[in-house]
């Protein structure tokens, strides 16, 4: 049961990717995904891999331990907050790219931030130099609109327990038909399901309630509205946001361009330390924030859902004009 339980979720979330079911698999979350594809690449030593500084840490940790693996060198850039086109971006991959280049992972959204990135034309650029491109859904499953064959990726992993809201411990793996043999999967998979998505699919016993909710989610997520829900996400993020972005002691940490938003945003307070901020608005506003201070990013994430109220976010906007008057 366990087997056609997961072939026939699987293929109702084939259906809201917009892909064939023989390119996708359930997993346990973003990071075995994503970390299957980094550690079963069919690497050579001396083979170069792109990475932002800006990608999540668990993929940046498997880059770093198939460097040390299989003599594998990571090339880290770092992704501008408020890039001024598409064009520049793309730039900044191509130019990492050298003959020995395999593999690039780019973030669907980068999450300290919230900024997404133009995928498909990054992938249409590596392709033309022969490189494969592995995406972080992690924030853009369920929460952007698209379909993962429009991105023209490689490799696609995402968490359901995020913008899907599955319980924990729910994620998928696509792997585009011409890719399936590009990378050993993580489990042995039996003799039966050594060909196609299928040797992605071995996990061993685990509770089916998290393969069978998945269901409720997709059902829950269908009644929203996708396009409904990606509006009143960036409707509530520039609710907020549009007030103090240009405050003189606010520093802003997200693009301001409507094709890079979505609902998650990044704001700091000039002299103040992301953690001091995040422990202020928790203690003093009563208002919970993750204090993030990677790379160009130095900042709180704020991140409303659906159900979040303007109301709750006036009180958000009065903190920070409070603590951003006190700062200059
Ligand atoms: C961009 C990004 N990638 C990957 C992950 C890892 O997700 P999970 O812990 O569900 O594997 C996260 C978690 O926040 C994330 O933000």
């Amino acid at each position: 049961m366990l087997k056609e339980n997961k072939k026939r979720v699987a293929a109702k979330l084939a259906t809201l990717a917009g892909c064939d079911p023989s390119e996708i698999v359930i997993t346990r979350n973003t990071t075995e995904s994503l970390d299957t594809i980094i550690a079963g690449f069919k690497w050579q030593a001396g083979d170069e891999a792109i990475m932002a500084v800006q990608d999540y840490g668990a993929m940046l940790d498997m880059f770093r331990e198939v460097a040390a693996r299989h003599g594998v060198v990571n090339k880290i850039l770092s992704v501008p907050v408020n890039p001024g086109s598409d064009e520049e971006i793309v730039a900044l991959y191509k130019n990492a790219i050298t003959p020995k280049t395999k593999l690039l992972l780019v973030s669907h959204v980068i999450n300290i931030s919230g900024q997404v990135m133009p995928i498909r034309k990054i992938c249409d650029m590596a392709h033309e130099h022969g490189v494969k491109v592995l995406v972080d859904g992690a924030h853009a499953f369920a929460q952007l609109v698209y379909t993962i064959p429009d991105l023209h990726c490689d490799f696609y992993g995402a968490s359901l327990h995020k913008w899907l809201s599955s319980p924990l411990g729910a994620g998928i793996l696509y792997i585009s038909k011409e890719n399936q043999d590009a990378a050993w999967p993580l489990i042995g998979p039996s003799k039966s399901e050594e060909v196609g998505i299928a040797k992605f699919n071995h996990t061993g016993t685990h509770p089916v309630a998290t393969d069978l909710t998945i269901e409720d989610s997709i059902e829950h997520y269908t009644l929203i509205g996708p396009a409904r829900k990606q509006a009143r996400l960036k409707f509530l993020q520039q609710y907020w946001t549009q007030q103090i972005m240009d405050m003189p002691g606010v520093i802003y940490n997200t693009p301001k361009q409507d094709t890079r938003i979505c609902a998650i945003a990044n704001v700091g307070i000039k002299g103040m330390p992301p953690a001091t901020l995040a422990k202020t608005l928790f203690e003093k506003y009563k208002i919970y924030t993750v204090g993030i201070d990677t790379g160009n990013v130095v900042g709180c994430r704020i991140t409303p859902n659906v159900f979040t109220t303007t109301k709750e976010l006036d009180q958000l906007v009065a903190a920070i004009k409070e603590l951003a008057t006190a700062a200059v």
